[in-house]
């Protein structure tokens, strides 16, 4: 039967990415983590000395990178003009600056193209804060990830925070600052679309999810 696109958004740490690459694969899909290429704009803004009062440098800046995603394990790849950048984009300092050059308007348009491209062949799976709101409008299944900001905060404390020197309290301030950068921000904010379906994933494992998201894409292929 015929492909579909699927979108995934919501607040930091929710477990999207993780989610989505499982139903990707099960579903031999392409995985598309657009906040690591926000991500990979910052480490070039950052790498260029240029804040993000200068929209005008930021848009040349982000009309002259090459950010391509490529299918990795356990990871997807993320090269910045050839550079394999996977690690580098993960630090404090980006995930620190991540939500400010992300709501600069002309770095949104310029990624978002680029996003709607890659969907364009459908079977795609596509995480994000603005996918079923914004990107792909008309994505056959739309899915809001959520949870609580304490549970978020304990799984990236696991997952990675504690060895980048982060405190349980530091990560659940910076998870709950990127949460209102994003929400707030004027250019297509983090919104749950009115199509999509709501999974609060507080008390749920990953499997648990990414069966129902399977569960729910069945009824649209
Ligand atoms: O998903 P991740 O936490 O890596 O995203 C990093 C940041 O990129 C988010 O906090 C948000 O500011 C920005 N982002 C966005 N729109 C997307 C994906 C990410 O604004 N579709």
């Amino acid at each position: 039967s015929d492909r579909i696109n699927i979108a995934i958004d919501g607040p930091a740490g929710a477990g999207k990415s993780t989610v989505a690459r499982r139903v990707a694969s099960l579903l031999g899909y392409v995985y598309i983590d657009t906040g690591a290429m926000y991500r990979a704009v910052t480490l070039a803004a950052q790498r260029s000395g240029i804040g993000t009062s200068r929209e005008d440098l930021l848009a040349e800046l982000v009309s002259n990178l090459d950010i391509t995603l490529k299918p990795g394990d356990p990871v997807q790849r993320v090269f910045l003009n050839g550079e394999d950048v996977t690690g580098l984009i993960r630090s404090r300092e980006i995930t620190a600056g991540v939500s400010a050059v992300a709501a600069v308007e002309p770095v949104r348009t310029s990624l978002v193209d680029k996003q709607r491209k890659l969907a364009l062949a459908k079977g795609v799976v596509m995480d994000g804060r603005d996918i079923g709101s914004h990107v792909l409008p008309d994505a056959e299944l739309k899915v809001f990830l959520t949870a609580s900001v304490e549970e978020r905060a304990k799984r990236r404390y696991k997952e990675s925070g504690a060895e980048q020197g982060y405190t349980l309290e530091q990560l659940e301030r910076e998870i709950a600052e990127r949460d209102r950068m994003d929400e707030q921000r004027l250019v297509s904010p983090l919104v749950k679309a009115k199509d999509a379906v709501l999974l609060d994933s507080t008390n749920d494992t990953i499997d648990e999810v990414v069966q129902r998201i399977l569960e729910l894409s069945r009824g649209r292929i």
